[in-house]
């Protein structure tokens, strides 16, 4: 049986033109989703596609509006009996904020997977038509639902939070941590590595009506502390550290966070480096501080804003969100 499957489209690289395949300076966005899935349709037939076009822009664009129209869109074909699962189509560079938010905002009964592609759909070498079958692949698979957001890319499936662009290039750009791919995926086959292991979970959290003030602190060496009041304003509800190593940062500025803790403000502490964990140490428990476990600072503020939005401002509550995984 064919698998009814939506494709919602924003825009990005997949979607991507440019006047020549040798040049670098081609436009996101440029290809609709009716052209994409035309090109698309005789490589997957085991599915019948849908499109719709919420946005054309690159993902360094991406707005809380724009959020908010993809979780609308998500939220209905959950409910919808004509479809069976969620792809959209997303630019690289904010992929994993977009995966992750979803991911903690919507049931895992269908599958819903983003996909996007490194090079220009007219580019020698073009990613994008490979990423998307291979994307239709594991929608349209059996298997797929109960694994929450997932992100194919690079004969890859990555769940939304272990997922990260690590490279600015090249068509392996994505890594996952703490757990690598959960399958690997061709246009001619696919290998789950491991059962489900969220299978007919509902939504976590509620998507928020507002998305509050949460900027990211990036350390650097010699920072001074006005540095932290900079950076924060009468709205900033929370701010997540950039930090050095395991999440760390000059004395000074440590003292001015534990000062804001103190007033009521929620800091993450997370790590500028690419990959590893950032523990809980000791002085958390006296500075009221909270450790980003395995987010990297962009993904950590955006689940610190999803638990801001639901309510959840004690540290205690906060860490353990941050621990779940
Ligand atoms: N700026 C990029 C974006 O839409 C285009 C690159 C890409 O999709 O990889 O995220």
């Amino acid at each position: 049986m064919q698998s009814h499957i939506l494709i919602l489209a924003t825009g990005g690289t997949i979607a991507g033109r440019s006047s020549s395949a040798l040049r670098r300076d081609y436009r996101p966005g440029q290809i609709g989703i009716g052209e994409l899935i035309d090109r698309v349709r005789p490589l997957a037939p085991q599915a019948v596609l849908e499109g719709r076009e919420l946005a054309a822009i690159g993902s360094e664009d991406i707005t809380p509006d724009l959020w908010q129209r993809i979780w609308t869109q998500c939220d209905a074909a959950m409910r919808a009996d004509t479809v069976n699962g969620i792809i959209i189509t997303h630019g690289t560079d904010t992929a994993e904020e977009t995966a992750l938010l979803l991911d903690l905002t919507l049931p895992t009964a269908k599958p819903v997977v983003l996909v996007g592609a490194m090079r220009a759909a007219d580019a020698v070498g073009s990613d994008g038509l490979r990423n998307l079958v291979n994307a239709i692949r594991v929608t349209a698979d059996a298997d797929a639902a109960g694994r929450g957001v997932l992100l194919v890319m690079g004969d890859r499936v990555i769940a939304a939070r272990d997922a990260r662009k690590a490279r600015t290039s090249g068509t392996d750009a994505f890594r996952g941590f703490p757990r690598d791919a959960v399958a690997a995926v061709t246009p001619h086959s696919l290998d789950w590595f491991g059962a489900p292991w969220a299978a007919r979970r509902s939504a976590r959290f509620t998507f928020p009506r507002e998305f509050p003030e949460v900027p990211i602190l990036h350390a650097f060496a010699s920072m001074e502390p006005d540095l932290v009041d900079r950076i924060v304003g009468p709205q900033t509800r929370g701010v997540v550290l950039a930090g050095f190593g395991e999440g760390n940062a000059p004395r000074g500025v440590r003292d001015r966070l534990a000062e804001l803790a103190r007033r009521g403000l929620v800091i993450v502490r997370a790590s500028r480096v690419d990959e590893g964990i950032v523990d809980r140490e000791p002085e958390d428990d006296t500075a009221g501080f909270v450790a980003a476990r395995s987010l990297g600072p962009a993904k950590a503020r955006v689940l610190l804003q999803v638990l801001l939005a639901n309510g959840v401002r004690d540290a205690v509550a906060v860490q353990a969100a941050f621990d779940e995984r």
